[in-house]
């Protein structure tokens, strides 16, 4: 009925009624669809096609997830930094808040042989740790300790955790056992070759990353010297959407609002994927100084780095950056740099200093909220979107 009303309106409105009418049509076809619908929300089972980036190390705490999802978004568990009983008790604290669909998120970049001078690295990293006041590191043998992954997917079926979302490689081998296990799958891609082979490869969903996103840059290979594919979200999205064929496409970088969901819509997305806004939510597990810093920085002052964990990464200059810059000293590799550093990482967590911790945030941050719970967030970028449509809507009637 509303459909028909809403065609009846925008017929009357082209054959020389007021303009009014194309936007009553247009608040109406939205409200038919629930705000806004795209074939992902069917997929999904949700009722917004907004996605929470699944973010390590704590940031995405449960409630966030379940808040998102309980929102008709999507919540997903940064999972890659958790033990596999961690992960478990994760899972099942957001089952206790939600009953709606939610995800899991893995990284599956490989370590990567290193050939930098540990002892170096560590003489420049004992100057940080001298200002957070903590023991100068002898630490010249570093291992990375066994992949949990296996055993954390296991899990994750068992638990029928109804999304899994990749980054960081080619997910492609999980595919088939996620399938079985009655998983979708997501790949972040960050060119259209790597859309390709996971379009190929049979996963359900394709993220475009575009190079204004916050975190880890996720392209499969990254060659020695640690240069990455900058392709922005604006040119990404439609030319991977072009590429994936039939696989849905969800657009990520520097959405910010509904100005930013609409416009991906336009380019052919079915949905977007939010990192830095939701980072500044209440429920995000950021500290204090963290969101601060987020909050006090403007569109350039981030810088893709590789010096917090040897791998390319959107982070706000900070004096980590700076100083171990300024040393001349390479970063380890992939993912030794993040071990050497991690006691002054947690140190800097716990005596709430963003100096000395990796700030990751995306380019859109002027139009970062602050004291925003991520419901609220969800509510206002429903209602942005509509708008942004509504507007769109009228300059077709000029
Ligand atoms: C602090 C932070 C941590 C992130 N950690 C992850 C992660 O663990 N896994 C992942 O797939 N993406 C991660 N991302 C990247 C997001 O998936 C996404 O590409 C990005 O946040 C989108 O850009 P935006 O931050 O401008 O919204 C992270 C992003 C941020 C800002």
């Amino acid at each position: 009925m509303q459909i028909f009303i809403t065609i009846h309106l925008y017929v009357m409105a082209r054959q020389g009624f007021p303009n009014q009418y194309v936007e009553l049509a247009a608040i109406l076809f939205m409200a038919a669809f629930n705000g806004f619908h795209t074939p992902l929300c069917d997929l999904f089972g949700i009722r917004y096609p907004v996605v929470l980036a699944g973010m390590a190390g704590g940031l995405t705490t449960p409630l966030l997830v379940a808040e998102v999802s309980n929102a008709g978004g999507l919540g997903i568990l940064g999972a890659a930094r958790l033990s596999p009983e961690q992960t478990r008790e994760q899972i099942q604290a957001i089952k206790s808040m939600t009953d709606k669909p939610f995800g899991v998120n893995f990284l599956v970049a490989p370590p990567q042989p290193n050939d930098q001078d540990i002892r170096a690295v560590q003489k420049t990293l004992d100057a940080f740790r001298q200002d957070l006041g903590i023991n100068p590191s002898g630490q010249d043998n570093i291992t990375v300790p066994p992949s949990h992954l296996s055993e954390q997917l296991e899990i994750v079926f068992e638990e029928k955790v109804p999304i899994l979302s990749f980054a960081l490689g080619d997910p492609s081998r999980f595919v088939k056992q996620a399938h079985v296990a009655g998983s979708k799958v997501m790949a972040m891609v960050t060119t259209v070759e790597e859309a390709k082979k996971v379009a190929d490869a049979g996963c359900d969903v394709i993220v475009a990353q575009g190079s204004e996103a916050g975190g880890h840059r996720s392209t499969f290979e990254i060659p020695k010297d640690g240069s990455v594919p900058l392709v922005g979200t604006m040119a990404l999205v439609p030319q991977v959407v072009d590429a994936a064929k039939n696989v849905p496409v969800v657009a990520a970088g520097g959405i910010m609002d509904g100005r930013g969901i609409a416009a991906c819509l336009a380019l052919g997305a079915q949905g977007v994927q939010l990192g830095t806004r939701f980072l500044a939510a209440n429920e995000s597990g950021a500290f204090l100084a963290y969101k601060l810093r987020m909050l006090g920085a403007a569109e350039t002052d981030t810088v893709i780095t590789s010096a917090f964990t040897g791998r390319p990464a959107r982070s706000i200059r900070n004096r980590f950056i700076t100083e171990f810059e300024k040393s001349g000293v390479s970063p380890l590799s992939w993912p030794l740099q993040g071990l050497a550093a991690d006691d002054i990482y947690r140190t800097a967590w716990a005596k709430n200093n963003a100096n000395y911790f990796p700030i990751l945030a995306g380019q859109g941050l002027r139009l970062l909220k602050s004291g925003q719970g991520a419901a609220e967030i969800m509510e206002d970028l429903v209602k942005e979107t509509r708008e942004s449509v509504v507007k769109l809507t009228k300059l077709t009637n000029l």
